[in-house]
């Protein structure tokens, strides 16, 4: 019996190519919120803390997922956060009400520990000014204690700490999400636009080698989308590196065909900030081009509704503490791919967030870590998506859904890694009940054969992992051949994908 299967093409070339592509893009982040710092990185009391407390079998994951910078330390929670308090001796810094998330900040953690962490999970650090409550004075003092060397009030103070050397902090963002009206010190795009760019003039004095990120809209549906780039950016075009950009997805309604098709709405996004900014550049005259930096993205749903029940000032409490699903980590892998094909444009990425808090990790107070199901789309995606990403054309049967006409039921991203001699190709099929059958055209790539075809699929679109219960988890069976340059694969329904070639 001949299996039925729906089929599509993809054409790829070695000269065609998109950008190389900027690590950063595999990004994350760690806000004070819930269990994120608290439970997930730093928990002095866990069997297999270091001497700093952290959690060793975290930073192990950390690492294996080789997350390239991680963005700290928020969020909605930067922007009423006094940096200050969490530096210097841990038994005199105080306890605070953190407002964004109503709990108990203890502040044991702060902006040195955070920068050891790092280091011992091998990223680099992206650090967040509160452009909330607080403005230029606290942000130019931050920067001075971070990267200063030595000699002024407040790089001694980080010496007295403890930190002869500076922490050399490239990458700072102007803020968080200061057009939302649930952020402390809400603005408008004119206050924000004349505020971020006094204070990103008066870090450059400080520091002139640092990358500054201007923040663009909380999301796409926020009303002001998109004049608020284009009134910001009116001020900051000039000072800023990147623009921001925050986009989560869930699937309130069940319907998985176009909760799948969401990474079309991430691609218009990104398309549309991308035309805004160059629209600004265009009225400026500039020469500049504004990259882009997608520094919060992720599905956040399922944890909506226990997160109401949280008591309020409670220290560390399960806060957005999403266990993901197996389509989630479809869609995941679909908007990894979207940045893949942007990253001419998108520059650095950050998943939200990276332990605990809507996180690929979960963990246990003094127990298990575990992987959800996205964590296995972001690892295959960061440690083989290294290279050139190349423009697939892309021929394949499309279908509509509720919110989307023309989803192409294939959905993919191909890196060339001239280094390792290698092609790799990451695909979703959204079709729901049958497989598509590809048929790669790669001839400039001569000589190369398949080394693994990797296959994350279940027949239970909700299957979840828990504590030491891994059901969702790729497999390296997926079909592939390759012959005279010419890749045929099947993708299973529902499926994501990751097919490895390499020069004989
Ligand atoms: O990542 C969770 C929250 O989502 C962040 O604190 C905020 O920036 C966004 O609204």
């Amino acid at each position: 019996m001949v299996k039925e299967t729906v089929k599509a093409k993809i054409v790829v070339d070695k000269e065609s190519q998109i950008s190389e592509i900027d690590k950063r893009i595999y990004g994350s982040f760690i806000e004070h919120l819930g269990r994120a710092v608290y439970g997930g990185i730093y928990e002095p009391e866990h069997p297999s803390a270091d001497e700093n407390g952290f959690r060793q079998d975290v930073l192990d994951l950390v690492k294996e997922l080789q997350v390239p910078i991680v963005r700290y330390p928020g969020g909605n929670m930067v922007s009423a956060y006094n940096w200050e308090d969490g530096v210097g001796p841990r038994e005199e810094r105080p306890s605070r009400l953190e407002l964004a998330w109503r709990v108990t900040e203890t502040n044991q953690m702060g902006t040195n520990e955070f920068v050891d962490w790092a280091k011992a999970a091998n990223s680099d650090v992206m650090m967040a000014v509160n452009l909330g409550t607080r403005g230029i004075d606290a942000a130019r003092n931050l920067l001075e204690y971070c990267n200063h060397p030595g000699g002024t009030y407040w790089s001694d103070l980080r010496k007295s700490h403890g930190y002869e050397q500076p922490h050399q902090i490239k990458t700072w963002c102007l803020g968080n999400e200061m057009d939302g009206p649930w952020q402390v010190g809400q603005k408008t795009a004119h206050e924000y636009g004349r505020l971020a760019y006094e204070t990103a003039k008066a870090m450059r004095l400080v520091d002139p080698e640092i990358e500054l990120v201007t923040c663009g809209s909380s999301n796409s549906d926020m009303p002001t989308f998109p004049s608020w780039e284009a009134e910001t950016l009116e001020h900051t075009y000039e000072v800023a590196d990147y623009i921001s950009l925050h986009q989560y997805y869930g699937n309130r309604s069940g319907d998985t065909a176009n909760y799948l098709a969401k990474s079309m709405d991430m691609e218009n996004f990104i398309e549309t900030v991308v035309a805004t900014c160059d629209y600004i550049k265009a009225k400026k005259r500039s020469k500049k081009k504004m990259h882009l930096s997608f520094d919060e993205w992720n599905v956040w749903f399922h944890s909506n509704e226990q997160d109401k029940e949280i008591e309020p000032w409670t220290v560390a409490p399960p806060q957005l503490e999403d266990v993901y699903t197996f389509e989630d980590a479809l869609l995941v892998g679909s908007m990894l791919n979207t940045m893949l094909r942007h990253s001419d444009r998108v520059k650095v990425a950050c998943m939200a967030q990276l332990v605990n808090v809507i996180a690929p990790i979960m963990t246990e107070n003094g127990g298990a870590v575990w992987k959800q199901t996205i964590f296995y789309p972001y690892y295959y995606t960061s440690v083989y998506g290294r290279g050139v990403a190349l423009q697939p054309l892309v021929s394949s049967p499309k279908y509509d859904s509720k919110d989307f006409t023309d989803v192409p039921y294939l959905d993919t991203a191909v890196v060339h890694n001239e280094e390792k001699e290698e092609v790799v190709v990451f695909a979703t099929n959204r079709h729901l009940s049958l497989p598509l059958e590809v048929n790669i055209d790669a001839r400039s790539f001569e000589g190369y054969e398949v080394v693994e075809h990797v296959v994350l699929e279940n027949e239970d679109v909700k299957a979840i992992n828990i504590a030491g219960q891994e059901n969702v988890k790729p497999h390296a069976n997926g079909e592939s051949k390759m012959d005279n340059g010419n890749l045929v694969s099947i993708f299973p329904k529902c499926s994501w994908n990751m097919v490895r070639l390499q020069k004989k």
